[in-house]
């Protein structure tokens, strides 16, 4: 399996933008607390979370690529179990049907962030402090990160967590992200 270091040193070489690393960055938190909370392999999930939109720069005019050419170039780096969650992220355009809880985790982790970033943004306390039930009402308001699919957020059902248990965890994982960046 790819070490981090080198996942960070190939999404580097992908050309992500600074606001792309930090989404993959918070995605790696989420999934890795997912895989921590569902007793899985948390460096697996993580490097997931880290590595999902590795192609998200050279499949930006084939909107249909984006997942299965970040699967393709990932071959061999991931266990097959992660290359499907990665395909099966952009579902709707690649057709790969999620199935696994770890496609679900992917979903619905990596979309959260969104969210959950975007809610940070409005507040001077940024994470600080943040409740899911706040999460839970800009959920509803579908003005607000209007691009955020609110039905991949819902889908960790599927992986087996309700929502309020989901955002929490989702909060706090992010929160820990933010902190440990901004030492670094
Ligand atoms: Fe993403």
């Amino acid at each position: 399996m790819i070490t981090r270091t080198e996942a960070l040193e190939l999404l580097a070489r992908q050309g992500l933008s600074a606001a792309l690393l930090q989404h993959s960055l918070a995605s790696e938190a989420v999934l890795s607390a997912l895989a921590r909370h569902f007793g899985e392999d948390e460096e697996a999930w993580g490097l997931t979370g880290l590595l999902h939109d590795v192609d998200y720069p050279s499949t930006a005019d084939h909107p249909d690529r984006h997942g299965l050419d970040g699967a393709d170039l990932l071959a061999g780096k991931l266990p097959e179990t992660c290359l499907a969650a990665i395909r099966a992220h952009n579902g709707e355009m690649t057709g790969c049907v999620p199935a696994s809880r770890l496609d679900f985790a992917l979903r619905c982790g990596e979309t959260v962030t969104g969210l959950i970033a975007a809610a940070a943004r409005m507040r001077p306390t940024g994470l600080e402090g943040m409740e899911p039930k706040s999460i839970k009402k800009k959920m509803k308001d579908k003005a607000f990160a209007a691009s955020v699919n609110r039905d991949n957020i819902r889908q960790c059902a599927e992986a087996g967590l309700e929502l309020d248990a989901f955002l929490a965890l989702a909060i706090a994982a992010m929160t820990t992200q933010a902190a440990e960046g901004a030492d670094a």
